[in-house]
């Protein structure tokens, strides 16, 4: 039977080591919100494919990442958990999905237009990207899917496309609302861009002390003089620093022209902090692969009665059964 909490859906592709705007951009929501929703996360491996990893390092992409989730706090007495590749259905319902958008609706994706613009030639799997990431929040009957600001236009994507099959051979999906938090929407990174796997700039949430203060210490400093800058938002620094430290007497410190160095220095001390909890929650899980793998399987289990259940209904809508 459904559970009478809002459904929420959300989940992480496994492409390297996650970052603290992974954390505080979505795995944060995720497990905030665990008592209070019916909460499914996944890990999308079928996504994360489409990077074209070897085995061996898709393999331990995934073990990293589960591990990841349960370290930050998710529950798995309270979560549905589980690895996309377990639920065929998946990418059956993306093969539905693929014959109701048209190629230029796709080619209007950010991903699509970023890798034209850097003349990348890309493969099929990524340029149906969003139809895989429409068919994995579509499948649940989600309500919300907390997410970083990137991922909108994807669950934008997801709703156009319930709406158009709804349209056409009647309702069966729910229009799912993405969760974007105003103040952790975008994490800026190292050099003050967005924090990404891809450009460089990440601190890892699950990384050594040594490798955070390596981190740390490569965030960029203002050009100008530290007491010529009054406003701790101006600095990449302070806009890091806060989500692990928002107390006001930091913030006062920052104002009254707290010098580069001794800040680099509490931010490292604020992290560890922070993070020390997570890694022997980590550190637990992981070694107790057993228990991690029942939890994978129950998570299957559980996500194959529901998603296999919306197939059929969808397969019948379209007359693919009868
Ligand atoms: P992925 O693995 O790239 O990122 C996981 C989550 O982290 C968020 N994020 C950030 N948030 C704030 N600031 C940042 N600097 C930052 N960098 C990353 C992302 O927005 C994301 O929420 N396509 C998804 C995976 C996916 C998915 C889904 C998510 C596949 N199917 C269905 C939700 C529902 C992705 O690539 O996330």
């Amino acid at each position: 039977m459904k559970s009478p909490k809002l459904r929420l859906f959300s989940g992480m592709k496994p492409t390297g080591r996650i970052h603290i705007g992974n954390y505080f951009g979505a795995l944060k929501q995720f497990v905030d919100l665990q008592d209070t929703h019916d909460t499914f996360i996944f890990i999308a491996n079928l996504h994360a494919l489409t990077t074209l990893p070897t085995k061996d390092q898709l393999l331990e992409d995934t073990n990293n990442l589960i591990l990841d989730y349960l370290g930050a706090g998710l529950d798995p007495e309270k979560v549905t958990l589980f690895k996309q590749s377990d639920v065929p259905a998946h990418a059956s319902m993306t093969w539905v999905f693929n014959n109701l958008v048209t190629v230029p609706y796709l080619m209007r994706a950010h991903a699509y237009k970023d890798a034209e613009a850097k003349g990348k030639e890309l493969n099929a799997g990524t340029f149906d990207y969003p139809v895989l990431m429409a068919s994995d929040i579509l499948l649940y009957d989600t309500d919300v899917v907390p997410v970083g600001k990137d991922q909108k236009q994807h669950v934008e994507y997801a709703r156009d496309i319930a709406e158009k099959f709804n349209h056409q051979y009647g309702e069966q999906f729910k229009l799912p609302k993405e969760l974007i938090l105003e103040d952790t929407g975008i994490i800026p990174g190292t050099d003050g861009q967005k924090m990404s796997k891809s450009y460089g700039n990440t601190i890892p949430l699950f990384a050594t002390d040594e490798e955070i203060t390596k981190a740390v210490m490569s965030i960029v400093t203002d050009s100008r003089e530290r007491n010529e800058v009054k406003n701790p938002d101006e600095l990449v620094l302070y806009q890091i620093h806060k989500y692990f430290n928002d107390s006001v007497e930091l913030r006062n410190w920052y104002a009254e022209g707290l010098g580069y160095g001794d800040a680099k220095k509490q931010l490292i001390k604020d992290i560890i902090t922070f993070v020390t909890p997570m890694r022997e929650r980590r550190e637990h899980f992981a070694n107790n692969p057993k228990l991690v793998q029942d939890i994978l399987i129950q998570g299957a289990y559980k996500a194959n009665d529901i998603a296999m259940k919306k197939v059929f209904d969808v397969y019948e809508a379209v007359g693919l059964t009868s």
